[in-house]
């Protein structure tokens, strides 16, 4: 099939076919380069990318900056720390005024849910949402997903359990979107009042134990809890939380020997993964974090129009 989309604005949006051709898109990214992509391509040459960041973040800025200059663009990292910002710009004003300096992508970052798909309908340039509050985070699904195919060899017909505050996680939208259109099992665990009451019509299954659902998981992605969304309440210790949903070395002893434990980072150590679970065996993190550059280099070089322009 055929790239036919200017914004990534999330998975909700997408169709399977158009899930897998970013996968399949990575993959040969991903063959090209691997490990740590080094290798250049020209797909980009003559584009420019923005990173437009209105919220902390170290993987997600950073692997979209090296994608982009791995593909041959020039690159512009806005932070809104120390920028016009505090004299009172607004969102709108502050990225038209940064794409009238010449811009082909948008890549955003802001705390108000539906902020990438508001510069969308103000913007010339491609906007690729990089997070938009607790809504959606499409390249962190993206990459999740790519690491779970690639390490299990499908997604369909796999058990994926999403633990933790799914109620604040924009990426626990966007692996729900994801997983369930490639056929996933999706079963979203954590304390009820971290997941939503609607959630089950998103496709997926409910479970507020984590011993009980465990043993059939293929893949167990744990989320960090989303303090800066959160007013606080939500459950009466860090220390319960950590005994009741935390990964640790003896609950794993419950699960399926070939279980592959994500996480999309950053993780709180200690609280949702012991240091042991987190630096062990079982765990993708660091691989998810390489795979991210292979996943966003084939979503600029899609939304550009280019991929394997340069290529054989
Ligand atoms: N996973 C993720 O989005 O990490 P950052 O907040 O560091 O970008």
């Amino acid at each position: 099939m055929q790239w036919t989309r200017r914004h990534l604005l999330g998975l909700e949006d997408l169709s399977r076919e158009e899930i897998e051709l970013i996968l399949d898109t990575a993959e040969e990214f991903y063959e090209a380069g691997e490990p740590g992509q080094r290798i250049k391509h020209a797909d980009l040459q003559g584009k420019v990318v923005v990173t437009l960041f209105f919220e902390p973040s170290t993987r997600t800025r950073i692997s979209f900056g090296r994608a982009a200059r791995l593909l041959s663009a020039d690159t512009i990292d806005f932070a809104a720390s120390g920028s016009s910002v505090s004299k009172g710009e607004t969102f709108i004003d502050t990225a038209k005024n940064i794409e009238a300096l010449g811009i082909d992508v948008a890549v955003v970052r802001h705390s108000m849910p539906g902020s990438p798909h508001l510069l969308a309908q103000h913007l010339d340039c491609s906007v690729v949402n990089a997070g938009d509050g607790a809504h959606e985070h499409p390249t962190q699904g993206l990459l999740d997903i790519f690491t779970i195919r690639q390490l299990k060899g499908r997604v369909d017909g796999l058990t994926v359990g999403l633990v933790g505050d799914i109620a604040h996680s924009r990426v626990a939208r966007s692996n729900i979107h994801g997983l369930v259109k490639l056929g996933a099992r999706v079963i979203v665990c954590g304390p009820p009042t971290l997941v939503p009451d609607t959630i089950e019509r998103l496709g997926v299954e409910v479970a507020h134990r984590l011993d009980d659902i465990l043993p059939c998981c293929d893949v167990v992605n744990v989320l960090r809890i989303q303090f800066e969304r959160q007013r606080g309440g939500l459950f009466p210790s860090i220390q319960e939380y950590s005994r009741l949903f935390g990964m640790h070395g003896e609950r794993l002893k419950r699960a399926k020997p070939d279980l592959v434990l994500l996480a999309p980072g950053p993780i709180n150590r200690g609280v949702e993964l012991t240091p042991e679970v987190a630096d062990g065996p079982h765990s993708a993190i660091l691989r998810q974090v390489t795979n991210g550059l292979a996943v966003r280099m084939a979503v600029l070089s899609l939304l550009c129009g280019q991929p394997g322009a340069s290529r054989d």
